[in-house]
């Protein structure tokens, strides 16, 4: 169940597929449906989903983050140059801050916007998560201004984001493919290196 020198354990490796699966989906869905939906009703229910979803992930975040510091031990890396290990760390490092990041600037901007506003819109589209509960507001709603900071984190962020799994796809495809090492395969599901 926990890591060791050689191996992930069931539980780093839930982690990080769910996660991986979820975040993906997210920044896809969420590029979609800001973007490129002339639907306003489905686009409403896209963005309520979104939230929901992206609650789930801020949720995973912390569980993960603390199983992390629960189990410092964690596979060693192969042989890399002084950049390459710099670059994996930075990108690992990077990817975390922006679990945290991603989640919590879209919660903060949905919280400013005017449409959770309901002296503004008396059809108040609530932060709820599944229907089940609602966020809560750290922001006062129908303040336009956080609401385009935290729209401004929130894509630029997601630029970011895109650009690092570039780079973390990318090594761990040149990991499995050129440098033919078990970095890829150790963090597969079932994956197993001896
Ligand atoms: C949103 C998507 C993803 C995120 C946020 C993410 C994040 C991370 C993080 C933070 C780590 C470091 C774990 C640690 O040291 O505690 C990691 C490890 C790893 N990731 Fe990802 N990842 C994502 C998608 C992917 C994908 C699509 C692949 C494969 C093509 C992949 C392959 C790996 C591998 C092989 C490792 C283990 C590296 C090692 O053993 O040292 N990741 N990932
Ligand atoms: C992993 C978590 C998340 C990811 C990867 C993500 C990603 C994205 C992306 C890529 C966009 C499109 C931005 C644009 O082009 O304007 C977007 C839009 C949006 N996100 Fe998120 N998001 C996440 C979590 C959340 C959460 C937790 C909330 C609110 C509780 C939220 C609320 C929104 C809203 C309201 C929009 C629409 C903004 C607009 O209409 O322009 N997001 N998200």
């Amino acid at each position: 169940m926990k890591n060791t020198h050689i191996r992930w354990g069931w539980p780093a490796k839930a982690f990080h597929w769910i996660m991986a699966v979820l975040i993906i989906g997210m920044a896809v869905v969420g590029t979609y449906m800001a973007n490129f939906l002339d639907d306003m009703f489905l686009q409403i229910e896209l963005t309520q989903r979104h939230k929901s979803f992206g609650f789930v992930v801020f949720a995973l975040a912390v569980l993960r983050v603390l199983w992390r510091w629960a189990n410092p031990v964690t596979p060693a890396l192969p042989v890399l140059s002084a950049w390459e290990r710099w670059a994996a760390h930075l990108t690992h490092y990077g990817l975390y801050v922006l679990m945290f990041v991603m989640p919590v600037s879209g919660w903060l901007m949905a919280s400013a916007s005017p449409l959770n506003d309901e002296n503004a819109y008396p059809m108040q589209i609530k932060n709820m998560v599944f229907g089940v509960f609602e966020l809560p507001d750290p922001i006062a709603p129908s303040d336009k201004g956080l609401e385009a900071v935290f729209h401004t984190i929130h894509a630029y962020s997601s630029y970011l984001m895109a650009g690092l799994l570039l780079l973390h796809v990318g090594a761990a495809l040149k990991h499995h493919f050129v440098d033919r090492d078990g970095v890829l395969r150790r963090m597969l599901p079932w994956g197993r290196v001896e």
